[in-house]
């Protein structure tokens, strides 16, 4: 994947003091360190990239998940994404109108949601893992609907929007197959490589689709 074709020079991640979230804040830090030259502080106009990453995962199958383990997990990985788009779109409209590119890029203005596989009507009748995660299946699936409506809506700003889903990335409990850089390595590399023709989409980390 090619990160120098990120040029974002202003991004926002939510839930970044840990995991991905912090890592992608560190990639996008050397990114940005790596083409200082190219930019002045006059550049900085606006809000280029919006990361909805923060997410709660409670461990919580259908027979199991209570009414508070639902609505807390819908108030994070959903009501918390569309309130952190509305609250900085003035700030992405304001990029997207000063950048004077034509189409769409996330050096432009773009909200990427951080979602996963595990939301795909397709992927979960197929996986053989037991996934005891019910409520946060459920709300990620909310969150890439959020994502449909937002690339329709905000299409006439220009604001590119897309699901991405960052991979199985290797945590305490083991089992998966990725480490974080290697995730967000990958995000970045096809966030960066993101035109008007990925715009509504639901990509993994390798920049391959995900059916819905
Ligand atoms: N790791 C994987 O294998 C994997 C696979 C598929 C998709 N994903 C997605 O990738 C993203 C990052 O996953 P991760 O593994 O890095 O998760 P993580 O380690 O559990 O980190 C979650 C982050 O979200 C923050 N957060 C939780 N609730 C919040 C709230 N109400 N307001 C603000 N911040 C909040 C947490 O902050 P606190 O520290 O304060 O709790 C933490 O910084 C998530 O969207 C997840 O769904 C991950």
């Amino acid at each position: 994947m090619n990160m120098a074709a990120l040029k974002a020079c202003s991004a926002l991640v939510s839930g970044a003091n840990r995991g991905l979230g912090l890592e992608m804040v560190k990639q996008l830090l050397e990114a940005l360190f790596r083409s200082l030259g190219l930019y002045t502080a006059q550049d900085v106009n606006g809000l280029n990239l919006l990361v909805n990453n923060a997410t709660v995962l409670p461990q919580k199958t259908m027979l199991t998940a209570t009414v508070e383990d639902m609505q807390n997990t819908f108030n994070t990985n959903v009501i918390g994404a569309l309130f952190v788009i509305r609250e900085y779109l003035p700030y992405l409209r304001t990029a997207a109108k000063a950048s004077g590119k034509p189409g769409m890029s996330c050096d432009k203005a773009a909200v990427i949601n951080i979602s996963t596989d595990s939301a795909s009507m397709s992927f979960m009748p197929v996986l053989k893992e037991p996934f005891p995660f019910f409520p946060y299946s459920i709300s990620k699936a909310g969150l890439n609907m959020l994502i449909i409506y937002t690339a329709r809506d905000l299409k006439v700003d220009e604001i590119l929007c897309i699901s991405i889903h960052p991979g199985w990335v290797r945590r305490d409990m083991g089992g998966a197959s990725i480490d974080a850089r290697e995730s967000v390595e990958g995000m970045l590399g096809v966030i960066g490589s993101l035109t008007e023709k990925q715009n509504g989409g639901f990509l993994d980390y390798t920049g391959e689709t995900i059916p819905w």
